[in-house]
């Protein structure tokens, strides 16, 4: 065992039931992290990790921020608790307030959630009344996308196409049917950025999927952006207008799932605003506290939001909400964290070091087995073809063999996804590249 899978002898593994984990493998080679400071990690057995991937695509700012942390601490010697439930706190209303203020024009009421699979089906529940309320009820059925991730709530997985996070859970979901996803590395492979064909695929909504359950059934479409973890697909470029302009023309409500790219992944405060493609209702988590309490939630535009102050009846205009909803130590990570990013420009970090980062990410051309590089601003991927029987197989090893080097990426199937926090130097992307490309070699 190599000592950075050491563990202390006393600690008990069996009880936690980890998730997203294969258990009997992590219980048998821990790896286990014992604390963490800006880009890196250090394990219990006190060696240092490189975080490649924000950590599951969150800490932006890096970690352990002291804004933040100190922020947090603060607020939890000052208000521990509070109802959101006809009872409020300053300091979520001050985080509601900033998130819109960065948001696209437009998009400028927040819904707090714990969490980004809350958020998504918070959203879908609120394209649902929304319908109701304008007096189309008719419309519940939801569109995905093949490879789409939208979290792992039985609304999320509905309308996801990731098959694994399904397939357990019986064909009983939501009503729901699947855009074709968009990666064809046959026809597209190592593209710098978004590529310049494919914006056709989003047609399918319109000749396809629309005629098959009418419009009138029909409540929302739901995207990422850019998938992350279906494995780093970057649209075509025009193919989120063209979703943007069927949605509009049949009455249907266009939700992006911003979990990964909202603040700041791809050097604006959400990919919305990146693409100059403006849905009706935006979720967002991780990055919004720079992943240092769980929050979540919906951006939602004037025309959704006024529909219910306007049309519901006298009461409670939308029966759904969280405990948890608005926090106050997720209010106050949350205000920190956008005080934060606008302090030491980090946005704008991402499109310096972009070009960088994509040289990095290509770098990877030629290497054993790579079928594809690519990236968009500060997240991109790497694809190895699949080991004969065994999918996913080399990535995985390749995961494994980087973090005994000292450098977290995460494998998803036969990709390596990169997704550095925003404060990431060159030397940060030569070492996380380099160890990759090592590990990449010796794979068989
Ligand atoms: C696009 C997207 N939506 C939703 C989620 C779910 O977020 P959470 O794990 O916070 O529930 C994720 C998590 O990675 C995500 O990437």
């Amino acid at each position: 065992m190599n000592d950075l899978h050491t563990a202390r002898p006393t600690l008990d593994f069996e009880p936690y039931w980890m998730p997203f984990t294969s258990n009997r493998t992590f219980k048998h080679s821990p790896r286990l992290v014992a604390s963490a400071q800006g880009m890196h990690f250090t394990t219990v057995a006190g060696k240092r990790v490189l975080d490649g991937l924000a950590t599951l695509w969150c800490v932006n700012a890096g970690h352990c921020h002291p804004r933040i942390a100190g922020a947090i601490a603060a607020q939890a010697a000052k208000l521990d608790f509070c109802s959101s439930f006809s009872l409020g706190h300053p300091l979520a209303f001050e985080a509601a307030r900033r998130i819109a203020a960065i948001a696209p024009e437009g998009l400028d009421h927040v819904f707090f959630t714990n969490s980004g699979s809350e958020a998504v089906d918070t959203a879908l529940k609120m394209a649902l009344a929304y319908h109701r309320l304008r007096g189309e009820g008719s419309r519940t059925r939801f569109i995905g996308r093949e490879r789409g991730y939208h979290g792992v709530n039985l609304g999320g997985i509905s309308v996801s196409g990731v098959p694994a996070n399904r397939k357990a859970f019986g064909g009983n979901l939501l009503a729901a049917d699947h855009l074709r996803h968009t990666h064809d590395p046959a026809a597209r492979a190592f593209v710098r950025g978004a590529a310049s064909t494919g914006a056709d695929l989003a047609d399918e909504l319109e000749s396809r999927i629309i005629p098959l359950h009418d419009a009138s059934n029909i409540a929302a479409v739901i995207v990422e952006p850019v998938a992350g973890a279906g494995g780093v697909l970057v649209p075509p470029a025009g193919y989120l207008q063209r979703l943007r302009e069927i949605c509009t023309k049949h009455g249907i409500l266009l939700i992006f799932d911003e979990v990964i790219t909202g603040f700041g992944r791809l050097g604006r405060p959400f990919a919305s605003q990146f693409f100059g493609v403006m849905p009706d209702l935006v979720t967002f988590a991780k990055g919004v506290t720079s992943g240092s309490v769980p929050l979540g939630g919906v951006l939602a535009s004037r025309a959704v939001y006024d529909m219910f102050m306007n049309a519901a009846a006298p009461g409670i205009e939308l029966f759904h909400g969280y405990t948890y909803s608005g926090h106050p130590l997720a209010a106050a990570a949350c205000v920190a964290t956008l005080d934060t990013y606008a302090e030491e420009t980090l946005f704008e970090r991402v499109n310096e070091i972009a070009p960088y980062f994509e040289d990095g990410v290509h770098s990877m051309k030629g290497l054993p087995h790579v079928v594809d590089c690519r990236n968009l601003k500060l997240i991109g991927a790497v694809e190895l073809a699949p080991r004969p029987g065994a999918p996913g197989a080399r990535a995985l090893e390749v995961f494994a063999r980087a973090w005994d080097r000292g450098v977290y990426v995460r494998p998803i199937g036969d990709s390596i996804a990169f997704c550095p926090p925003l404060i990431v130097e060159r030397r940060h992307l030569d070492e996380m590249f380099g160890v990759v490309a090592q590990t990449i070699r010796e794979v068989q």
